[in-house]
């Protein structure tokens, strides 16, 4: 039990990058603080040692959903199921990334700095607006500057150039609004 984390009973977090480094230790905290932890986990061997981390007492207050942060469809996925399950988020935090030393581009076509980095992130807090709201949340993006990297290699790919499987702006439930959209509204209040 981490002393400076108030009890969370009854809280839901969202932590990504769960099964390493500094999310492991973050959703292992908030887990023994007494909140419901959700992950969204590519690697289940790696979920199962988070689970183990955690301890049988407190694991089944971690849930994961299989998923690649990465892919679009991963984000989308994820964030549904999440809506499906929890009315209310109180607590997320994009901590996912990874720094590849080498370009790198993702299934849908983005460099994958940008993907994972920071489109996963963003993607993650627009369709989980709602129970973001409905738990006046705290939302924590975990940065680095890895988008210096996609810059030096703009060369081979444009970042900022729009896929064509991403639309520019959209209602659909299937789809991530982009910045500038209209259901791009950055109003998360951080509780006091
Ligand atoms: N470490 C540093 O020096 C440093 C410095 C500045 C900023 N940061 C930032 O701090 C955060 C955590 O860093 P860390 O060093 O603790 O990271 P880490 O130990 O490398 O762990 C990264 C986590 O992200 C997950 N992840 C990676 N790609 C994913 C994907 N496609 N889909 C879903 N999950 C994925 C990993 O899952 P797997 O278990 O499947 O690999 C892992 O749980 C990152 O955002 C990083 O950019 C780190």
């Amino acid at each position: 039990m981490n002393a400076a984390i108030p009890d969370l009973t009854r809280k839901v977090a969202v932590v990504t990058g769960a099964t390493g480094g500094m999310g492991q230790v973050i959703a292992a905290d908030l887990v023994h603080a007494g909140a419901h932890v959700i992950t969204i986990a590519r690697n289940p061997a790696r979920a199962d040692a988070l689970r183990a981390h955690i301890g049988p007492q407190a694991a089944n207050r971690l849930e994961v959903i299989p998923g690649d942060l990465s892919r679009r469809a991963g984000v989308i996925a994820a964030a549904k199921t999440i809506q499906n399950r929890h009315n209310q988020v109180h607590i997320l935090i994009n901590n996912a990334g990874a720094h590849f030393s080498e370009h790198r581009v993702s299934a849908d076509g983005v460099e994958m700095h940008i993907a994972l980095d920071y489109l996963a992130a963003y993607g993650l807090i627009t369709l989980l607006d709602e129970p973001l709201r409905r738990g006046q949340a705290r939302v924590v993006n975990v940065a680095s500057d890895t988008l210096n990297d996609t810059r030096q290699t703009s060369s081979q790919a444009n970042p900022v150039q729009q896929p064509s499987s991403w639309p520019a702006s959209t209602t659909s439930q299937n789809s991530i609004p982009l910045p500038g959209s209209r259901h791009s509204r950055p109003t998360h209040a951080p509780s006091s």
